[in-house]
This record gives C-alpha cells, sequence and structure tokens, in this order.
C-alpha cells in the first residue's frame, strides 16, 4: 500500500489495522516500523502525511473509499474440517462482515490475502445478500518475495486481476487496473476470471516450493555420489527451458506462504477427490522437512554419534536473507531437532533474535547472541542458515582460534569459502557436496 501510495500521489491510502501497537509504530515519529524490509522506510517518509495514513479507524476508512484492499491473515486451519492443511477463513469472513457494515456506497473489494480457490464467491455471497450497496470482489494476489519487496512492487514481472467476467466486473478490473498502470507497463498487467487468479497464486508458489524441493532431494543424492549439487544446478539451469533460479539446494524452504499455500493445495485436490495429485504435492512438503531431518542427522554422525552437552552456533535465523522474518524457518526445526539431543544452542542473527526468541520460549537453556565471534566462542560447530550477506567476510581465522577442536562448520547454505576455510583447519560440510 505505501508503494501504491508512492505511485499514484492523486490517490489517498489509508492503512487501517485493529491492532493499536503495531499503527503506533507505522506513525512512530523515528519510523520504527513493525518490519524490516529494505527500503520500505524510505517509501514510507516519502509517502506517510501526504497520501499515505495508518489509522485504526476502520469505520471511516470504509466509509471514504472507493477501494477495500483485504490482506487479513489466512493462517493454516488447526481445528476440524481440514486442521493442518485449509486455511482459516475466519478473519477474512468477519473482516468482510464489517465492510459490509460500515459501508454507505459502492465498493470494489480486492482480495489481497492468499485465499483458496472460491474464497472470492464466498465474499460475494456474504457482502452482496441483502445489501445496500453493490460490492465488486477481484483478487489481486501478491507475488513479492520478502526481502525484495520494495523492487518486486516497483518492478514485478507481472501482475494479475481477476474479476467477474459481467459489466460490473469490467469497470471494476479497469479500476485496479489503472492503480498499478500508474508504473508498471499496461503489457505485464494480467487479467483473468477470479478462480484463475485466486488459483494461480497457489500454483505459483506451490510450483516454486517444488523447485528448492527437487534440487534439495538432487542435493542428497550428490552427498551419495560424490557428484556437486550446485555445478549440476548450473548447468541443468542453462538449459532455458528450465531456467536458473531458486535452484539453490538449501536447508529448506520457510516463510509464511510456501508451506501454507502447498497444504492448501493438498487440501483442495483432495476436496475434489484428485487424491494422487495431492500426495504429488504433499512430497514437496515432506521432501523439505526430511532436509532438516538429513542436517541433524549428518551433523550427529561427523561429531562422533554424540550431541549431547556440545556447543553448537546456529548463524541465522531468519527463514532467509534480509529478512527479521523467522515463519516456517528450517532454523526453527534445526534448532529443535537439536534440542532433544541436548545440545548447548546458541543462536545468533542480525536481525531475527526477537523472534527467534519468541517462536523458542518453550526450550530451556537456549542462548541468543547477536556478536557471532561471543556466539562461537567455545563451540564445537557453527551450522549456518542463514545466507547474511556479512557472514563470508567474518574473520574466520579469529572464529576458528575460539572453538573447540575438531572444530566444525556446516554450511547449510553453501555461501562460504570451504577451500579456505579447510585452510584454517575447520571440518566443512556443505549440503549437496
Ligand atoms: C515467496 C514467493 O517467492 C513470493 O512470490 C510469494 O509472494 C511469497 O512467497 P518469500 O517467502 O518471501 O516469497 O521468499 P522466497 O525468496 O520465495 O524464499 C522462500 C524460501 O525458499 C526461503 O526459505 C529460501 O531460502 C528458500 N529458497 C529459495 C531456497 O532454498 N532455494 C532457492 O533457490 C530459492
Amino acid at each position: 500500500m505505501a508503494v501504491i501510495a508512492k505511485m499514484n500521489p492523486d490517490r489517498k491510502v489509508v492503512v487501517v489495522d485493529i491492532n493499536a501497537e503495531r499503527v503506533a509504530a507505522w506513525n512512530s515519529d523515528d519510523y520504527s516500523l513493525p518490519i524490516y524490509e529494505p527500503g520500505l522506510v524510505d517509501v514510507v517518509k516519502e509517502a506517510r502525511g501526504k497520501n499515505l495514513f495508518f489509522s485504526t479507524d476502520i469505520e471511516s476508512a470504509v466509509r471514504e473509499c472507493d477501494i477495500v484492499f483485504v490482506g487479513v491473515n489466512t493462517p493454516t486451519k488447526m481445528f476440524g474440517r481440514g486442521a493442518g492443511r485449509a486455511s482459516d477463513l475466519q478473519y477474512w469472513e468477519s473482516t468482510a462482515r464489517e465492510i459490509k457494515r460500515f459501508a454507505k456506497s459502492d465498493k470494489i473489494i480486492v482480495e489481497k490475502s492468499t485465499l483458496p480457490v472460491r474464497t472470492a464467491a464466498a465474499m460475494d455471497a456474504i457482502l452482496n445478500d441483502h445489501a445496500e450497496h453493490k460490492f465488486t470482489v477481484l483478487s489481486n494476489p501478491e507475488f513479492l518475495a520478502e526481502g525484495t519487496a520494495i523492487k518486486d512492487l516497483l518492478e514485478p514481472d507481472r501482475v494479475l486481476v481477476g474479476g467477474p467476467q459481467n459489466a460490473d466486473g469490467a469497470t471494476a478490473i479497469r479500476e485496479i487496473v489503472n492503480v498499478y498502470a500508474a508504473w508498471v507497463p499496461k503489457a505485464k498487467i494480467l487479467t483473468t476470471n477470479v478462480w484463475s487468479a485466486e488459483l494461480t497464486k497457489l500454483a505459483a508458489n506451490a510450483l516454486l516450493a517444488q523447485r528448492v524441493s527437487s534440487i534439495n532431494a538432487i542435493a542428497g543424492l550428490c552427498e551419495a555420489t560424490g557428484a556437486d549439487v550446485d555445478e549440476v544446478a548450473k548447468v541443468v539451469g542453462a538449459d532455458s527451458r528450465i531456467g536458473p533460479k531458486f535452484l539453490k539446494a538449501g536447508p529448506g524452504f520457510g516463510g509464511s506462504c510456501f508451506k501454507k499455500d502447498v497444504l492448501n493445495l493438498v487440501y483442495l485436490c483432495e476436496t475434489f477427490g484428485l487424491h494422487t495429485a495431492a500426495e504429488y504435492w504433499m512430497g514437496v512438503i515432506k521432501m523439505n522437512e526430511h532436509q532438516q531431518e538429513r542436517i541433524v542427522s549428518r551433523l550427529f554422525r561427523e561429531m562422533f554419534n554424540t550431541l549431547a552437552n556440545k556447543k553448537i552456533a546456529l548463524f541465522g535465523f531468519a527463514f532467509k536473507a534480509d529478512t527479521g522474518d523467522t515463519r516456517e524457518t528450517p532454523a526453527g526445526t534445526v534448532a529443535r531437532l537439536l534440542h532433544e539431543e541436548h545440545v548447548r544452542i546458541t543462536v545468533s542473527d542480525p536481525k531475527a533474535l526477537v523472534n527467534a526468541r519468541r517462536d523458542l520460549s518453550d526450550l530451556d537453556g537456549i542462548m541468543y547472541e547477536e556478536d557471532e565471534y561471543k556466539a562461537a566462542d567455545g563451540a564445537d560447530a557453527i551450522v549456518l542458515m542463514t545466507d547474511w550477506r556479512h557472514y563470508p567476510s567474518l574473520d574466520w581465522q579469529r572464529i576458528y582460534k575460539q572453538m573447540r577442536k575438531p572444530a566444525l562448520v556446516f554450511d547449510t547454505r553453501n555461501c562460504l569459502d570451504a577451500a579456505s576455510l579447510k585452510d584454517i583447519g575447520f571440518k566443512v560440510l556443505n549440503i549437496g557436496k
């Protein structure tokens, strides 16, 4: 919304939330925003107070505006039907009812949250049943990735707007296309029917997640045979039909979207009786979980089949670099598996320690240390979990001196210079090598 405001100076954008603390952070004088995202603060500085406002006054905002983007959370449902797979739509539904209650004119409602196919139809039914005003429900899924959100928004591969295939739908689609056309070339703004748009978002994330699981499945085989997964990925990716992106083997995918969306797809397949397709997509998740178990099994083997009381420093806890986000982070799973082995764990991360403490608050004895040198002091092993840009340029000689010997580095992102680490004296493990 901040980018929309920046690129549409003649439109007023009001972001509303029920969480007053978060809204206050968005409005704070020193711009201590509630999320870390490179470049975001500059966009907010440019637009806030001019045509971008943050508020808890949902009623006024709904009344005033012509278009409502709904981005409420749709976590994986943990109860009842579809538990562990389906999306929990209660927040979405209550938001829809609230919009209906406050509206004093016709509105375009835009799904921004990732929702299962046909949610728009349910929302349409709730909003338009005995309504005084007309609500046109569109789907405009977001493809930005964390850490590169601002760039992805400013230079998207494509923008997708799905809407009803009737006259009202066509008018509403045009409205939303115009919001983006302020900076996105028209040829990159694709329009579809609502269900295609909803399914496209799930399909895009599932295909990306599947690429990560596929290369990780190859990585295991590389370790067993002496092949090098980075070499394999490079040559495979040189095939223009496959392409080079999203072929980096690592500790498995994390983040708020991939697992949730693949599980959603699994649930949809099951609902429509497509059991083989459901199993196929479930394999993507199983492979991902297996990757973290493999990391701990390899550590176990390489550290003389006992990890109890050894000190291991996790370098990086965020699910990827340039974010403080730790949702579904592979580092969390690895920390839990190591904790079961009675490892003395120190977690280090430049941006994610607040979240790490919260995520692991049920585990005793975990230490948290932002300074990598202190984190590594006296450690038997370092497990690099997140590819933070500064890790390769740390003083590894100094780290080596401080560690207990034999000192091991398990670089699960293959981002360190393994040869020079070995020269220093480290034992080095990589994924897929
Ligand atoms: C993803 C999608 O990319 C984005 O389009 C969608 O809108 C939201 O979900 P995000 O979760 O922010 O974005 O991160 P992404 O960069 O896609 O990475 C997801 C996970 O896969 C990370 O844990 C990352 O480390 C891992 N990954 C990615 C790999 O292990 N290897 C790769 O080659 C690429």
